[in-house]
């Protein structure tokens, strides 16, 4: 009878602590919390074109791709348990990435459309943004009318290129002369050509426009007028992705409710 006595308790220390020894050991990602071994995190592709910043580019000293988009993306696989590698590639690749399976998300400062949305799957809206422009100091166009028969630089297809190609319908509708718009391959190559003289104007998403005068004081360069268009970006997907649908918008919505989200905003753009 004594002997009972010692053995029971005895054994359930030696339960507890082989159970704590285990999890320590194997660490919390082995197991699902009821012993079964966890499946291994799915792994997601993202892809941008990184030189749109403070959106997507690549950082100087790690070479990486770095920015908003970037940290939104791996905020999210945070939350929702995936993982994500983000690549950069030229932004006329993107969409075909997820059509060949190269890419699962395409993150790239990238505005919903009607016309997009008939190949790929948008996730919520993660940013508001618009298209605006802007010129060197001292340029006779002081107003948006004003770029009529003047060159603009724009990324090529990009709503910034289908916002100039109104804008040249619009102004030879009313007989005016049009807009001779230069389609550049990456998004930082049009300051380049309004800095050389290659274009009177730049037209661009207005944070990116920010960023650059941000990180170009002394270029001259102003902003004369508020956005002209109201956009919203969304994270690209292929449409029979329903499970991926699922966990993007689920950890984006984490990510905004737990205060993470607002945390990477003020990062790059200061307090709402
Ligand atoms: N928001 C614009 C669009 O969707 C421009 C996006 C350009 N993004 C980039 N990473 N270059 O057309």
């Amino acid at each position: 009878m004594k002997k009972h006595f010692l053995i029971v308790p005895l054994m359930l220390i030696m339960m507890v602590a082989l159970m704590a020894g285990c999890t320590q050991e194997a660490g919390p990602e082995a197991t699902d919390g009821n012993g079964e071994p966890k499946t291994p995190a799915m792994k997601l592709i993202a892809v941008g074109e990184c030189t749109f910043a403070p959106f997507e580019y690549i950082d100087e000293t790690t070479g990486q791709p770095a920015g908003f988009d970037v940290d939104l993306i791996h905020a999210i696989a945070e939350a929702a348990g995936f993982e994500v590698e983000y690549r950069n590639m030229d932004w006329n690749s993107l969409i075909a990435a997820l059509q060949t399976g190269e890419a699962d998300l395409v993150v790239s400062g990238m505005t919903i459309t009607d016309e997009r949305a008939l190949e790929v799957k948008f996730s919520d809206p993660y940013f508001e943004s618009g298209q605006a422009w802007c010129v060197e100091e001292g340029s006779p166009i002081k107003a948006l009318d004003d770029l009529a028969g003047k060159t603009v630089a724009v990324q090529i297809n990009t709503t910034a290129d289908y916002a100039a190609q109104k804008l040249d319908e619009k102004f030879k509708e009313e007989g005016k002369p049009g807009l001779n718009i230069k389609r550049l391959e990456q998004a930082a190559d049009v300051f380049n050509e309004l800095k050389v003289g290659g274009a009177d104007a730049v037209i661009s998403d207005l944070p990116v426009i920010q960023e650059y005068l941000k990180n170009h004081p002394d270029s001259n360069i102003i902003i004369p007028e508020p956005a002209f268009t109201v956009e919203y970006y969304g994270i690209a997907m292929r449409k029979q992705d329903k499970e991926i649908h699922e966990l993007i918008n689920k950890g984006l919505a984490t990510i905004k409710a737990s205060g993470k989200y607002d945390e990477l905003y003020e990062k790059y753009f200061g307090t709402k």
